[in-house]
């Protein structure tokens, strides 16, 4: 609570018991209001009857994300050259705690026009003119669909920082729907690049029955067999796993079992962090020790990253959307903390207690979040926040905010410091079509949409290195995708030095071979019975029976 208001937004936190609270809202008025969608809580507890009771698990790093939509405004509003002469913006911004139905009720809530209810009496009279003339958000591809359905009725555009599912393109159903994230379209392609390049015979996909993991897993099948690469396991999980239910408890148990005797070399983890953090935990009790491919929704996971042992799971490669810092926010958010110093841990709305006992060595280079007295609780030193700045969302969210700008801009005539046009009275679908058409360069970035609203954007090819002293894994970029191009990798992993004994390795009993499955010559090999006359010394091969020769070897 103590950070909400001293960020000096009128965010309000009311705390109902221990670790629970309703939803957030922030507010600031403008000319012109841009709503915003973010799940500051993971999660909600609910009645059994299904209505809404409260949010748990406040997000530290979805707290910041929401900072930046708020700086990327106020510092539109505060530029001595004006980008939007006369024109101030404001927000209004919802927690949606991660849960479909408490965002629905904020995007009602957004469209609400004060003046008149939302919807008319007759059905063929159109809906009133919301005051919100565009929506940044929902962040998960789940909540974004039912969002896209509502904003929909009235045309606002909706401009996601998030939502990878490649249903969201499709503009029949999502008409009024944008991201500035690509869509998982082209993260499955380069994942099947990177297999293909490392020269991965096999490997096993894991997805999650939700709309990302679904459609995520889906095209990764496909892909690969389009390839021809074996895809020696698929397997498809319950949507939120959860440790004290009988379903995940099979599902990982099963999926435990595939990994073992499986000779894939890579097992990519299409799903959501929550459930991975429960697979990587098992891994590293199991001592795996094999190569996972992590998609955006986990490779720059702290929380994974930082957990112990992590080595003994084995090796990461990820994929994240381009990152890019965004210009000046860090200042920001530190300017704002140099003003909490005496901040008591019960104001701290997140899981972790502030760190009562802040040394003065603890610098910014000793920023995990570190073991408290007791060596059981974490607690969080204030000074670290600026460590939980991430650059991929952050980045997209800023990008959200500007190509609003950039449409306004558009619509307004502006040029220079002058707008040609002077009545700033507009509806929803006017500036859907201007967003729709931006074309221009923020900072590094070049953005533009297609048909479906989509944007060309690349990704950054990450590798956890878990080598150095310190534990946890230290992510480092090792390479890039652009869309329709090729991959390119540093020196040292362009090498074929990538591959381990799994890469379809496997040696039988004696009396066996190895030979394809029929029918499926794609897949890694596997032991059958040498023929009749036949033998086999174990191994792979077997021989004539009486010859020695390696001329006599059926193969
Ligand atoms: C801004 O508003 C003032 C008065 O309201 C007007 O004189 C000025 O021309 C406007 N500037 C632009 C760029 O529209
Ligand atoms: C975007 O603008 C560039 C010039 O800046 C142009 O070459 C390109 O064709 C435009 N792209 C689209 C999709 O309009
Ligand atoms: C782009 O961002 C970098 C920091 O990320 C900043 O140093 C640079 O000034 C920015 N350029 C523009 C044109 O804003
Ligand atoms: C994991 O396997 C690799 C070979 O693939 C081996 O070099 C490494 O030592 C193993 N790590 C552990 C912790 O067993």
């Amino acid at each position: 609570m103590f950070l909400l208001w001293l960020f000096g937004s009128v965010m309000s936190v009311f705390h109902l018991s221990s670790g629970e609270s309703v939803p957030v809202h922030t507010y600031s008025s403008g000319d012109i209001i841009i709503g915003g969608l973010f799940p500051m809580h993971a999660k909600t507890n609910k009645s059994t009857a299904g209505e809404w009771i409260s949010c748990r698990e406040y997000d530290l790093q979805m707290f910041l994300r929401t900072h930046v939509m708020i700086y990327a405004i106020r510092e539109i509003n505060q530029r001595t050259q004006r980008v939007l002469p006369n024109i101030t913006l404001g927000y209004d911004i919802y927690d949606t705690c991660s849960d479909v139905s408490v965002a629905i009720r904020a995007t009602l809530q957004l469209l609400n026009n004060p003046q008149s209810c939302l919807l008319p009496a007759r059905i063929h009279s159109a809906l009133p003119e919301p005051q919100i003339k565009a929506v940044i958000g929902e962040r998960s591809s789940e909540t974004s669909i039912a969002v896209a359905r509502v904003l929909a009725l009235t045309s606002v555009a909706q401009i996601s920082y998030g939502s990878t599912s490649e249903v969201l393109s499709r503009k029949l159903k999502f008409p009024t729907f944008l991201r500035t994230i690509p869509s998982d379209e082209y993260q499955t392609k380069a994942i099947v690049e990177l297999v293909k390049r490392f020269n991965w015979k096999s490997v096993a996909v894991v997805g999650s029955d939700d709309e990302y993991g679904k459609y995520g897993s889906d095209r990764l099948v496909d892909h690969f067999r389009k390839l021809e690469i074996c895809i020696e396991f698929t397997e498809i999980l319950p949507s939120h796993f959860s440790m004290n239910d009988s379903d995940t408890f099979n599902c990982l148990a099963n999926l435990s079992k595939s990994i073992n005797k499986s000779t894939a070399e890579a097992i990519i983890l299409f799903t959501r962090q929550s459930n991975v953090e429960i697979i990587i935990e098992r891994a590293i009790e199991r001592k795996f020790n094999r190569t996972w491919i992590a998609s955006d929704a986990w490779s720059t996971s702290k929380k994974i990253s930082e957990m112990q042992n992590l080595k003994l799971a084995g090796k990461v490669f990820g994929f994240i959307s381009k990152r890019n810092e965004v210009p000046g926010f860090k200042d920001y958010i530190l300017s704002l903390l140099s003003r909490t110093t005496n901040a008591t841990p019960e104001e701290y709305p997140t899981q972790y207690p502030l760190c009562t006992n802040q040394s003065e060595e603890s610098k910014e280079n000793n920023c995990q979040l570190t073991n408290h007295q007791d060596n059981s609780n974490h607690c969080l030193d204030l000074r670290c926040l600026a460590n939980y700045i991430d650059q991929d969302e952050s980045y997209n969210i800023y990008l959200a905010v500007q190509v609003i700008v950039e449409a306004l801009r558009r619509l307004f005539k502006c040029e220079n410091q002058q707008c040609e046009r002077r009545n700033t009275s507009f509806t929803a679908a006017e500036l859907l079509m201007e967003i729709q058409k931006v074309n221009f360069t923020v900072n590094s970035t070049h953005i533009y949409f297609n048909d479906k609203g989509d944007p060309y954007l690349g990704y950054d090819i990450l590798y956890w290195n878990t080598s150095e002293p310190t534990q946890h894994a230290h992510i480092t970029t090792i390479g890039e995708y652009s869309p329709n191009k090729e991959i390119t990798l540093s020196n040292e992993f362009d090498e074929n030095t990538n591959v381990t004994i799994y890469n379809c390795y496997k040696t039988c009993e004696p009396g066996q071979q190895l030979k394809h499955k029929e029918k499926n010559n794609m897949c890694c090999k596997i032991c059958f019975p040498c023929a009749e006359g036949e033998f086999s010394p174990g191994g792979g091969e077997c021989f004539i029976k009486g010859s020695h020769s390696r001329m006599a070897r059926v193969l």
